[in-house]
């Protein structure tokens, strides 16, 4: 934990950046002081591992301040923030090594304490959960799916889970099917607040750690947390594009793997997920409007540069005769112009009795079929050996796609 002091005689700004660096779990908020002439004896006192000076009460007096305080204490970082970018250089020059500029949101809050604390020697590191992890290694996995109904959330749910599954990872899960997701159905929580993703996007400009740790409900058994559509449909509206891409940025501090089950409507909070996924699972099954999907789906993300490149087709609820209408494994490939990647079997006892449990089958039902096969797509995905069952075709085993982590 790395001690930090600030100054700011103005009270509304003081408090929304103590409100920052209270959701910040690597910095603990040593002193904080309202005037500048008192600032210099705050740090001899508390002797703190970063000061954090605004300027724009009074500039002339932040800015002497500030000489003294460096001239007295070379080693430790001044990190200052104005409105006024003539102010943030004077600080530079006057000894301060870091500068934001008003208004200061979370994640520039955090990368400048990353920077700051992490050359004064810190470790700069940010959780939401129990686990604690460095920055930058996430991980981002989107669903789609090639139609209502062929298994997206099914996937993503299990998916998430079994990747939570291992003590070395924080896992989570976005429902992104803002409209009519139920990611929260087949993953029952109890026992939190209701924020959801609606709540995080209308207080966008505002967003601290602590309120987005409040919105991540976890799923205890299986360690998964659950950021969950909006409560109200009518509320689906509030969600842009931009809200997405600040809320997958500030998730993925503290995550080392986001699944994102997506909508079929291809809004562009879905092409904002798309984007910003390192990976997107298409889910299909063998039947001739799911496959049609996945030519048309893979032709549009062509479109923009690398999302077609990202796209993995999985096949799910293989052998089901129910679903499939006799096309061949070898026929689909061919009409795609893309290998599948991975083979899902049918397995409707286990995943209905897990979706009813509110479990995921991680827990619900290790060892069935359906089960084994995600845990395999998990290990071909994340470059563990993967022990393929005889019936879940997938990469060839050794190293997978995203490297040994
Ligand atoms: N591998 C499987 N074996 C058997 N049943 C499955 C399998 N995968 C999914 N299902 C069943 O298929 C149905 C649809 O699954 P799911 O809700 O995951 O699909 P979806 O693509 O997310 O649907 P939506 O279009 O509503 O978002 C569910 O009833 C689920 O139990
Ligand atoms: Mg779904």
């Amino acid at each position: 934990m790395q001690r930090v002091a600030i100054v700011d005689p103005t009270e509304s700004t003081r408090e929304s950046l103590r409100t920052l660096l209270l959701g910040v779990d690597f910095v603990w908020l040593e002193a904080e002081c309202a005037r500048y002439e008192y600032f210099y004896d705050v740090i001899q006192t508390s002797l703190p591992d970063l000061a954090i000076v605004a300027l724009d009460a009074d500039k002339t007096k932040a800015l002497n301040m500030i000489g003294q305080i460096s001239a007295e204490n070379s080693k430790l970082p001044i990190l200052t923030i104005s409105h006024d970018h003539q102010a943030l250089l004077m600080s530079l020059q006057k000894g301060a090594k870091y500068f934001l500029t008003h208004p200061v949101t979370l994640e520039d809050m955090l990368a400048a304490l990353r920077r700051a604390l992490g050359e004064a020697g810190g470790t700069g590191e940010q959780s939401l959960g129990s686990n604690t992890r460095q920055t930058g290694a996430s991980s981002v996995i989107a669903v789609l799916g090639s139609r209502g109904g062929v298994g997206t959330t099914t996937l993503s749910v299990n998916l998430a889970a079994t990747l939570a599954a291992d003590p070395n990872h924080a896992a989570a899960l976005i429902d992104l099917d803002l409209a009519l997701g139920d990611a929260d159905i087949a993953l029952e929580v109890n026992g939190f607040e209701n924020i959801s993703i609606a709540d995080l996007a209308r207080n966008i400009e505002r967003l601290d750690m602590n309120f987005l740790r409040r919105a991540m409900a976890r799923h205890e058994p299986s360690g998964l947390s659950i950021l969950r559509h909006p409560l109200e449909i009518a509320e689906v509206g509030g969600i842009h594009e931009g809200h997405v891409e600040r809320i997958l940025n500030l998730l993925k501090i503290s995550y080392t793997h986001l699944v994102l089950d997506l909508s079929k409507s291809l809004l562009p909070t879905d092409l904002m997920a798309l984007r910003m996924a390192d990976l997107i699972l298409l889910t299909a099954q063998l039947e001739l409007s799911s496959l049609r999907n996945v030519v048309r789906l893979i032709h549009c993300l062509g479109g923009e540069e690398n999302l077609a490149d990202k796209v993995r087709v999985v096949i799910n609820r293989q052998g089901a005769d129910a679903v499939e209408e006799g096309i061949s494994l070898k026929k689909a490939e061919e009409v795609i112009g893309k290998p599948i990647f991975w083979q899902i079997p049918n397995d409707p006892k286990a995943v209905i009795g897990a979706r009813v449990a509110g479990h995921p089958l991680v827990k619900h039902a290790p060892k069935s079929r359906v089960q084994q096969s995600i845990q395999g797509l998990a290990q071909a995905l994340y470059g563990k050996p993967v022990t393929t069952p005889s019936d879940a075709r997938g990469s060839k085993g050794g190293w997978g796609i995203f490297g040994k982590r």
